[in-house]
């Protein structure tokens, strides 16, 4: 589930990488964001509400927003809608 054509956007995916969601691996291309990536591999639910524990997926995808905060590498609160993905990367739901 990727855009492969866009009308304003050119989209390279040069290099197929792999990295780790929830001990899982996926594959992944080098430039683009964590957030596209999981979404491809038709992974929506990026993380849950605090609070409620509601599921959250991608909303604003510009790095304004909080529904796309992660864990990569082991550092929380990563925006992974503006994060590029890079080979090995560990990325949990948090
Ligand atoms: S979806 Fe809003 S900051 Fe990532």
């Amino acid at each position: 589930m990727r855009i492969q054509k866009h009308p304003i956007l050119e989209f390279k995916h040069e290099k197929k990488i792999t990295f780790t969601f929830q001990g899982n691996e996926l594959e992944g291309y080098n430039d683009e964001p964590i957030a596209a990536a999981l979404v491809a591999a038709d992974i929506k639910v990026l993380s849950y509400s605090r609070k409620l524990k509601r599921p959250r997926g991608f909303f604003c995808a510009i790095g304004k927003c909080s529904s796309c905060l992660m864990t990569v590498n082991g550092i929380p609160n990563v925006r992974t809608c503006v994060t590029r993905l890079e080979e090995g990367m560990v990325v949990e739901r948090q």
